[in-house]
């Protein structure tokens, strides 16, 4: 019998996450009484994680796909989907050109380097750009007083047939918790891109679930929107769950008891003693460590769920182990299944939060040891390219 820890991929769940998406730009844009914008499903680090053909299937019905790698937008090509493929850092280096040719790729131009490239290319058709201006994160894109002359070279290259379609981005650095900054930061961007044309896309999940943001942009512009964190079912804010929202966990990562300790008060389990039990305590031994794919600095505490009820996990995680409290339920012994996170389990934002970090680390540190089960979607037409 194989180790008995799965995850659970479910392609359901992404539609289901997909969809909620749609509904609330759909419910922004009628307010607004303008067009919702289109989607860029981001499926960058193999779909956050879960694999870029659960990626492919889940946002099937995405105007778009984006992601970082030459090599999953051509494995997005190869599996035959036809719409719209972004690569959100560009290419990195002249040969690449070619590849983004031939696959009809769009390309982020974010700097000098990748602008010089471009200049010296000679594509068989125009690729096209999104011109990424540096909105105040300072991570990747044009600083302000650049940004106009990299849009008239860009131009410049578009009438060359060099570049086809030609539009703006840019990445908030805190939609998911500073409303004042982010006004500050899409009113600069807004100024200096008022002389601009073509698609204009700013907002990632915390962005695009902040009703009413994205159609503070001008609505003469084709509108899209790039969605990740929250098409998995994970929030993007610190104060309001994914269930809140709407959202589906697209992975649920399960494990069983392999073991089981009666500790009595004052003894300690695991290494480092972190936990010492105060009075007769049942210790699960889980077959899920930090191998796994499970965080480490998730200390005692961190919810879990044991045979379907709450619990809490003991003392530090191990390499391939760590413990969880049966006092409180007698039932459960060796065998019995154990929920991290997903369906049926505590968040992946709730395990992230005991461990100090965002659930969008966890999902996409799953280890490849993890056997994935996958629930297949159904129902979805996948983007038939028309709107290219
Ligand atoms: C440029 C860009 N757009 C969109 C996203 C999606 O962000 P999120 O997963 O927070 O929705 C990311 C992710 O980091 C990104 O780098």
């Amino acid at each position: 019998m194989p180790r008995p820890i799965t995850a659970t991929i479910s392609v359901p769940a992404m539609q289901h996450n997909l969809q909620q998406v749609v509904a609330s730009l759909n419910t922004d844009a009628i307010s607004a009484g303008r067009a919702a914008p289109k989607v860029w499903a981001v499926i960058k680090a193999g779909a956050y994680g879960h694999g870029l053909a659960q990626g492919l299937a889940g946002f099937a019905a995405a105007d778009g796909l984006a992601m970082l790698d030459l090599s999953e937008a051509q494995a997005c090509r190869e599996a035959g989907w036809q719409g719209p493929l972004m690569l959100l850092e560009g290419f990195f280096e002249f040969e690449d050109i070619s590849i983004v040719d031939t696959n009809r790729l769009t390309v982020s131009v974010h700097g000098e380097e990748q602008l010089r490239m471009l200049e010296q290319a000679r594509p068989a058709s125009p690729i096209h750009v999104n011109l990424k201006i540096n909105g105040g994160m300072h991570r990747l894109g044009f600083e302000p007083q650049a940004a106009s002359q990299a849009w008239r070279r860009l131009q410049a290259l578009q009438e060359k047939g060099v570049v086809g379609e030609l539009g703006t981005m840019m990445h908030f650095s805190r939609a998911d918790d500073d409303p004042l900054v982010t006004r500050g930061q899409l009113d600069s961007f807004l100024a200096l891109t008022s002389g601009m044309s073509g698609p204009v896309s700013v907002c990632n999940s915390a962005a695009t679930l902040t009703a009413g943001l994205w159609t503070q942009l001008p609505e003469a512009r084709p509108q899209w929107v790039r969605p990740g964190i929250c098409l998995y079912g994970s929030s993007p804010f610190a104060h309001r769950s994914a269930a809140e929202l709407g959202l589906r966990p697209a992975m649920t990562l399960e494990a069983r008891i392999i073991g089981v300790q009666n500790c009595q008060p004052g003894s300690s389990v695991g290494y480092g003693h972190m936990f010492t039990a105060a009075q007769p305590t049942r210790v699960g031994i889980v077959a899920c460590g930090y191998a796994d794919g499970y965080p480490r600095h998730a200390g005692t505490g961190t919810p879990v769920t044991v045979a379907g009820q709450p619990s809490r996990l003991l003392g530090r995680v191990s390499m391939d182990m760590l413990a969880v409290d049966l006092t409180h339920i007698a039932a459960a012994g060796v065998g019995s299944p154990v929920v991290l996170w997903g369906e049926g389990g505590p968040s992946v934002d709730e395990v992230a939060e005991a461990a100090g970090t965002v659930g969008y680390e966890l999902l996409c540190a799953l280890a490849p040891r993890v056997p994935r089960r996958i629930l297949p979607g159904q129902g979805s037409v996948q983007n038939s390219g028309e709107h290219e």
